[in-house]
C-alpha cells in the first residue's frame, strides 16, 4: 500500500509501521491519522499478521499533534469534530502493538506511544507532554494514560512543567518497558514482536485485553474477566497443543497464529 505519511512492511508475521513526515518530526496530522488507521486496521484484519511494531525516525518518534494544523481551529471545529476521537480507533487495535521510540515522543507522540501495548525506547528517546507551553492541556489521553502508567507525581510534573524525561527516567517510572542502544532499537522491537507473533493469537489477544482492562475496571471485575477468559482458552486447540508440547518436551505448533 502506498501512503504519504507512513511506510509499512511485513516481516514474517510482524507488520512494521514507520511514521514518515520527516519535515515535521512526524507531527500527527489528519492525513497521518487516516493512513495510520487504515494500516493498523488492515493488519488487524490480516490473518497472516500476529503483532505490529510502530516506530518513527531516529530524531523523532513523533513531536506531537500537528500544531500548524491545529493553530487555525476554533472551539466549535475541535469540539464538533471530536478532534482526537479517531485515536481511540488506534488504541482499540486487538493485535499487540510494540512502540519502538527513538528521539522525541512529545505531546501526541508520547500519547501515541502510550496507546501501544509497551514501549521499547532507544537511549536517545525523550518523552514529554509540553502542551502546557502552547496554552492547552494534552488532548489524546496524556493526562489519563500517563497517570495510570506512572502515577500522579510524575504526571503532574511532566504535564504542568512541560519538561521532557529521558529514556532512563521513563524506564524507572514505568512508562517504558526496556531501554536499548539506539542502533539496536528496531531489532529489539522486531524480536519482541516476532516472539509475540509466534504464540497463539487468541491467547495474545486475551492477554492484551485483560491487561488493558486492569486500567479500566475494579480489581474484582478484572479478576472475574481474567478467570472467564482463562477458562475460555481451554476451548482452544492451541491450549491442548501448548500443554501437550510442554509435557512431550517439544515446541508447540499453534494453529491459531
Ligand atoms: N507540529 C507541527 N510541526 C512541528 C511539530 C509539531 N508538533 N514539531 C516540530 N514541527 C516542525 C517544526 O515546525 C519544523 O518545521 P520547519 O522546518 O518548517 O520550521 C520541523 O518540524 C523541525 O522542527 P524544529 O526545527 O523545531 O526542530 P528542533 O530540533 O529545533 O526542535 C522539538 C525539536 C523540541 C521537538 C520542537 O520541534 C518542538 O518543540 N516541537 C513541538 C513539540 C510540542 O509542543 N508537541 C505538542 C504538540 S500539541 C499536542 O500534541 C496536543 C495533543 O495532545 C492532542
Amino acid at each position: 500500500m502506498d501512503y504519504q505519511t507512513l511506510r509499512t512492511e511485513t516481516r514474517g508475521r510482524v507488520a512494521l509501521v514507520t511514521l514518515h513526515r520527516p519535515d515535521a518530526l512526524n507531527a500527527l496530522n489528519t492525513a497521518l491519522l487516516g493512513e495510520l488507521l487504515q494500516a493498523v486496521e488492515g493488519f488487524n484484519a490480516d490473518p497472516a499478521i500476529g503483532a505490529l511494531v510502530l516506530t518513527g525516525s531516529a530524531k523523532a518518534f513523533a513531536a506531537g499533534a500537528d500544531i500548524k494544523e491545529m493553530q487555525a481551529m476554533g472551539f466549535a471545529e475541535i469540539y464538533l469534530s471530536d478532534f482526537a476521537a479517531g485515536w481511540d480507533r488506534f488504541a482499540a487495535s486487538r493485535k499487540p502493538i510494540v512502540a519502538a521510540v527513538s528521539g522525541y515522543a512529545l505531546g501526541g507522540g508520547c500519547e501515541l506511544a502510550m496507546m501501544c501495548d509497551f514501549v521499547i525506547a532507544a537511549q536517545s528517546a525523550k518523552f514529554g507532554q509540553p502542551e502546557i507551553t502552547l496554552g492547552v492541556p494534552p488532548g489524546m489521553g496524556g493526562t489519563q494514560r500517563m497517570a495510570r502508567a506512572i502515577g500522579k507525581a510524575k504526571t503532574m510534573d511532566l504535564c504542568l512543567t512541560g519538561r521532557m524525561m529521558d529514556a532512563d527516567e521513563a524506564e524507572r517510572s514505568g512508562l517504558v518497558a526496556r531501554v536499548v542502544p539506539d542502533a539496536e532499537l528496531l531489532d529489539e522491537a522486531m524480536k519482541a514482536a516476532e516472539k509475540i507473533a509466534s504464540f497463539s493469537l487468541p491467547a495474545t489477544m486475551m492477554v492484551k485485553e485483560l491487561v488493558a482492562r486492569a486500567f479500566d475496571t475494579t480489581l474484582t471485575e478484572g479478576l472475574r474477566a481474567e478467570r472467564r477468559l482463562f477458562a475460555a482458552a481451554f476451548a482452544l486447540d492451541d491450549q491442548s497443543e501448548g500443554m501437550a508440547a510442554f509435557a512431550e518436551k517439544r515446541k508447540p505448533t499453534f494453529r491459531h497464529r
